[in-house]
């Protein structure tokens, strides 16, 4: 496996190429890093589920690179549809829609419908132009981390976690810290009504207002059902600390908040956001801290509020879930 930290259009070109001859490439989006591998490949997307360590029956995003490409994966695609694409893509939106036959069991997990992507990152967006000049017809990428783990916002935390899985043709492109910190919003489009399914930074105000309608956001709990949606597991985004949303940390136990709180007598900042963007963007990376630091528990004060704060409670929630 190579870091690349210089991504000149050589090096996305190289990349581009390794992604066409079946390896994988991690990638930064504006959201977290993905694990990208060719869409169509059946072969390299068994190395992602293999890499992360996740069930086959768990569907893939896939990522391309304009609306323009949408129809290749997507059928039937109500108006409303269109309407978020042209407000919010390029950008952290994933939206679930009927699938077409290039969208194959391996990609979807024999589900009828596929999730897809154009995300902003310039890396990203380059990655993706040069994919399709060079054949490519999309990158399927789900977060780079194992399963259940939390979400890398670092080349660096991609490279800790999944250095042993990867290959030596494999890339990773360094494109620094991602900006917004949590997963892409997804939209359950393959109904007459779109409903959210997992909270992200467009948030459900924003929807409403590009649509002019009001949504339902209803992060379900797929437990026992037919749709498998591992970010709405009960459980996910777990760092090895435990984490604690309520009570109060002790001498030696991790501590996260806005900086607006003071740090506990003897308890471990792992990050002091002043914003609830920037809450987002240093969640992950917050608690690989704690992690790294051996740390056993860490007490953490949600922030409150709409917007991003959705996305954040979302994660939060599901990281202190009793496993
Ligand atoms: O921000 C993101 O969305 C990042 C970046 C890399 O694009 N990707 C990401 O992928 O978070 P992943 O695989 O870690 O999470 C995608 C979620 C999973 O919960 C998956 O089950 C769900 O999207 N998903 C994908 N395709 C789906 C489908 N056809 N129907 C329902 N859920 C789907
Ligand atoms: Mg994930």
């Amino acid at each position: 496996m190579s870091i690349i930290s210089n991504c000149t259009a050589d090096a996305i070109n190289d990349a581009a190429a390794a992604l066409i001859k079946g390896d994988l490439v991690a990638f930064p989006t504006e959201t977290v890093y993905g694990l990208g591998a060719d869409a169509t490949n059946k072969a390299a997307i068994g190395k992602i589920y293999n890499v992360k360590g996740r069930p086959t029956d768990h569907p893939l995003i896939v990522h391309i690179s304009s609306l323009a490409k949408l129809d290749k994966w997507a059928r039937d695609i109500p108006e409303y549809a269109l309407n978020l694409a042209r407000a919010f893509w390029p950008g952290p939106m994933t939206l679930i829609l009927p699938r077409t036959d290039l969208a194959k069991n391996f990609i979807t997990g024999g589900q009828d419908n596929v999730g897809v992507r154009v995300p902003s990152h310039t890396i990203a967006l380059s990655l993706l132009k040069e994919f399709e000049n060079q054949g490519g017809l999309g990158i399927a990428a789900p977060s780079a981390n194992r399963f259940g783990a939390v979400s890398p916002t670092t080349a660096k935390a991609v490279e800790i976690e999944l250095v042993e899985f990867l290959s030596v043709d494999d890339q990773i492109l360094d494109g620094g810290p991602c900006l917004v910190g949590v997963e892409s919003t997804i939209i359950d489009c393959s109904q007459n009504k779109p409903s959210i399914l997992r909270p992200g930074a467009i948030s459900k105000e924003m929807i409403e207002d590009a649509l002019d309608v009001s949504i339902g956001l209803n992060t379900p709990i797929f437990k026992g059902t037919q749709i498998k949606v591992p970010g709405s597991l009960e459980s996910h985004y777990t760092p090895n600390a435990k984490v604690f949303l309520t009570g109060s940390p002790t001498v030696g136990d991790g501590f996260l908040a806005l900086n607006s709180f003071t740090t506990p007598l003897g308890a471990v900042r792992v990050a002091a956001p002043k914003t609830n963007e920037e809450y987002a963007q240093v969640l992950y990376e917050a608690f690989r801290l704690a992690d790294l630091k051996g740390l056993k528990r860490v007490f953490v004060i949600p922030p409150t509020g709409d917007g991003i704060a959705v996305a954040i409670n979302d994660r939060l929630i599901k990281s202190a879930f009793e496993k």
